[in-house]
């Protein structure tokens, strides 16, 4: 993930704000803090996330002995799809981060989060960043589609529309579902990096489900605070990369003239998986006002 404007790196960093990841720094508690969280995603993600999750888990044998050393992980994730992760102090400017994709390079933050934050943390750290997002990079397909979204972020930035591509970014990257033979399946980054949401994204009646397209999800606001209220599905990873293969620009001119979609509503053109009834998202803003609380 990428936040904020172009500065300069910080102390310590590289001009590319990467620094290194000093695995042999690591405490035991903190490798204790990975394990746990490795365990619990573990257990949980057969028969929820994507195969090519499951198939990266594997190649990149992330269980073993705690943090994994990226100078391991990036040897074998070299020879599979030609990225490499990259550590980093924490978020970096978009432009650092979209320069990192297009070049296959995935920066990841080197923290890991403290043993009273495994639910819930603001920044992506280790865990989030290594367990949830480089499996996929294992994929040929995604790894493309990750390249091909750091060019177009750059570009993005260029034309004034940043905030509708990181749309797709959230909606596919962070939090997307995908068909399967046997039903959906979770691969967005910041659904299979948490026990919660993993269960949620799949199970709850609550947030929508739809069919994904590309327009629809650029016109969709998301939250940052809590579980999202829709979901898309693409068909394939094929189809993901295949949708995003065309010239954004004639896309971002109708962008900039339409209207956003609210965050819960289902249109009469889309696909649907399943019409939420969104009980989650209200019982929380009725909390937030100080309404009554359901038991
Ligand atoms: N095709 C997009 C463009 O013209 C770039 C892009 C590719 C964006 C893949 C996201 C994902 O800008
Ligand atoms: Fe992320």
């Amino acid at each position: 993930m990428s936040a904020g404007i172009a500065k300069t790196a910080p102390a310590g960093a590289r001009a590319d704000w990467t620094i290194d990841q000093a695995w042999d720094r690591y405490e035991p508690a903190e490798h204790a803090v990975w394990t746990r969280l490795y365990e619990r995603q573990k257990a949980l993600l057969p028969g929820r996330a994507s195969d090519p999750f499951l198939a990266g888990l594997d190649a990149l044998d992330l269980h073993r002995g705690g943090i994994p050393d990226f100078r391991r992980i990036n040897a074998e994730l070299q020879k599979l799809t030609g990225w490499t992760v990259v550590a980093v102090p924490g978020l970096v400017p978009d432009e650092v981060f979209f320069e990192h994709l297009a070049n296959r390079r995935f920066p990841a933050g080197q923290f890991i989060r403290k043993p009273t934050e495994l639910d819930y943390l603001q920044e992506p750290d280790i865990f989030h960043d290594v367990f949830g997002h480089v499996p996929m990079l294992t994929d040929p397909v995604f790894a493309d589609y990750m390249r091909a979204y750091g060019q177009g972020g750059l570009r993005a930035l260029g034309l004034g529309r940043l905030h509708n591509l990181a749309r797709l970014y959230w909606y596919t990257v962070e939090f997307g579902l995908m068909e399967s033979a046997a039903g959906l399946r979770i691969y967005g980054a910041g659904i299979v990096s948490s026990r919660a949401e993993t269960i949620f994204a799949l199970e709850s009646a609550s947030p929508n489900r739809l069919g994904f397209d590309l327009e629809r999800v650029m016109r969709t606001p998301y939250r940052i605070d809590d579980f999202q209220q829709t979901y898309f599905v693409i068909p394939s990873l094929d189809a993901l990369l295949g949708a995003t293969l065309q010239d954004f620009r004639p896309l971002y001119d109708r962008l900039a003239s339409g209207a956003d979609i609210p965050i819960e509503t289902v249109l009469a053109t889309d696909p649907v998986f399943t019409h939420g009834d969104q009980a989650y998202a209200r019982e929380k803003a009725a909390e937030a006002k100080g309404g009554p609380r359901a038991a």
